[in-house]
């Protein structure tokens, strides 16, 4: 079967990208990543990913102002043109319109650093820890136009640890982010996972 061309959209450090592109590497994989687009022209992970040899563009979102759709259009049309079938969210930090999502359904996946349904949003270690949650971790998710809200391909549980703070919570976590997502889109990519099918909502 021909490999799946991904893009892995990124805003900083991309180390899931890292992690995505580290996976990809082996001959087995049922994907590759075509493209690392960023929206902030500075984020560290292009850099990674031009040492690696891997497609890069970057579309800076501030150009756009609020136009949103103006940005996403954009987008698009970078996604067409590396003839992108299946795009991963990784540490994007832009909202995407219910236009963009419905263009990719089911195409289109997200690692968000929380057992979802709970703590939806930014800033999840330090309301894990100030909610006393004594469980923690990551969930990989196909994007639907409600935020962190779609069906869950993948999810791994770490403990809260006495005297975590968020950074020591966020690493931890972020092992686990490692593991998941390849495994993931290793699922998506040969198709054992689809949005109509094995997936379950979250609860
Ligand atoms: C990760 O924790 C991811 O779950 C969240 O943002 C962080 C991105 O980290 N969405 P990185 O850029 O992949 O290193």
């Amino acid at each position: 079967m021909p490999k799946k061309r991904v893009a892995v959209l990124i805003s900083g450090r991309g180390s899931n990208m890292a992690s995505l592109l580290a996976a990809a590497k082996a001959p087995d994989y049922p994907a590759e990543i075509a493209l690392v687009l960023s929206n902030r022209p500075e984020a560290a992970g292009l850099a990674h990913a031009k040492a690696a040899g891997i497609a890069t563009a970057v579309v800076d979102h501030v150009k756009f102002g609020k136009d949103r759709e103006a940005f996403e259009r954009d987008l698009q049309r970078a996604l067409e043109e590396n003839k992108i079938e299946l795009v991963c969210l990784a540490g994007f930090m832009r909202l995407l319109t219910p236009w963009f999502v419905r263009q990719w359904d089911g195409r289109l996946l997200n690692i968000h650093p929380a057992l979802l349904p709970a703590f939806k949003g930014l800033n999840t270690h330090e309301r894990a820890l100030a909610a006393g949650a004594k469980t923690h971790g990551a969930t990989v998710h196909f994007v639907v136009p409600e935020m962190d809200s779609g069906p869950i391909i993948a999810k791994a549980e770490v403990p809260v640890l006495a005297g975590d703070t968020p950074e020591t919570l966020a690493a931890r976590v972020l092992a686990v982010e490692h593991r998941i997502y390849p495994d993931a889109l290793r699922r998506v990519a040969e198709g054992s996972v689809r949005l109509d099918q094995a997936a379950h909502k979250p609860d």
